[in-house]
């Protein structure tokens, strides 16, 4: 089953403020989820409540996207690793040098480093208006093979992007998909959504799901919901 000291399910925690965060975070356990802060709630809260989150039991993944040069990134990520999330990223566009640069600041080891390859808003008129080649997918691929090449933990990407990199990609480099709603709720304003037994089934190792858990009645029958839903045959 669903091996509860590696939840696969990430809950983020997109609240403008920490009380709101740390509200939902009482109602959960750190054996069924872990949780994502972003930009809003860490620039709102800052290294304090991902303390305090580390404290309750909670693996931290610290999605603050880094994309500058090199040294400045690098110090990111390590000032990043020093909290002790358990998984930062980076902008693979920030190029080789910059995700080399990051892998060295924060050699294999407790903190995962993953990469961001194209953001999901970007259709291809914007990759045409700023100049990058190939259509999204073809882009998406080659900047996850570029995050592989320079040592990364892995990269988040869409299910459908999973499927195709894990035939080119081994296990070992991490896939994390956001997008993912469960078979019974709203969409939302995501557009290629999977249920999350597809984005296991695709490869995925790891969900980002925000609002079917935080704004759920009940946040833990959701999450052990969604748990059994995927139970699988790859642990
Ligand atoms: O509420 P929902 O499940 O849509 O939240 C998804 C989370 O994943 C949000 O924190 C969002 O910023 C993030 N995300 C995404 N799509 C991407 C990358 C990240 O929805 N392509």
């Amino acid at each position: 089953m669903s091996n509860p000291r590696n939840p696969r399910v990430i809950v983020a925690l997109d609240f403008a403020e920490a009380e709101q965060a740390l509200a939902l975070v009482d109602r959960l356990h750190p054996a069924l989820c872990r949780v994502k802060i972003g930009k809003e709630l860490f620039t709102a809260a800052g290294p304090q409540l991902v303390e305090s989150i580390m404290r309750q039991g909670f693996d931290v993944f610290l999605d603050l996207k880094f994309h500058d040069i090199p040294n400045t990134v690098a110090s990111a990520c390590r000032a990043a690793a020093k909290l002790g999330v358990w998984m930062l990223n980076v902008h693979a566009l920030g190029g080789r040098k910059m995700l080399l640069a990051a892998r060295d600041a924060i050699p294999p080891g407790e903190t995962r480093l993953i990469a961001v390859t194209l953001l999901t808003s970007l259709g291809q008129e914007d990759l045409d208006e700023i100049g990058l080649n190939g259509n999204p997918g073809e882009t998406v691929q080659r900047l996850a093979l570029l995050a592989h090449d320079c040592g990364l933990d892995g990269v988040v990407c869409s299910a459908l992007e999973a499927r195709q990199l894990r035939n080119r990609i081994s296990d070992a480099f991490c896939l994390v998909t956001p997008g993912i709603r469960p078979a019974d709720t709203a969409a939302n304003e995501q557009k290629r959504v999977a249920t999350p037994r597809e984005a296991i089934e695709n490869g995925s190792d790891y969900l980002v799901i925000g609002r079917p858990i935080t704004q759920a009645r009940d946040p833990i029958a959701v999450l052990q919901r969604l748990n059994n839903e995927i139970m699988d045959d790859r642990q």
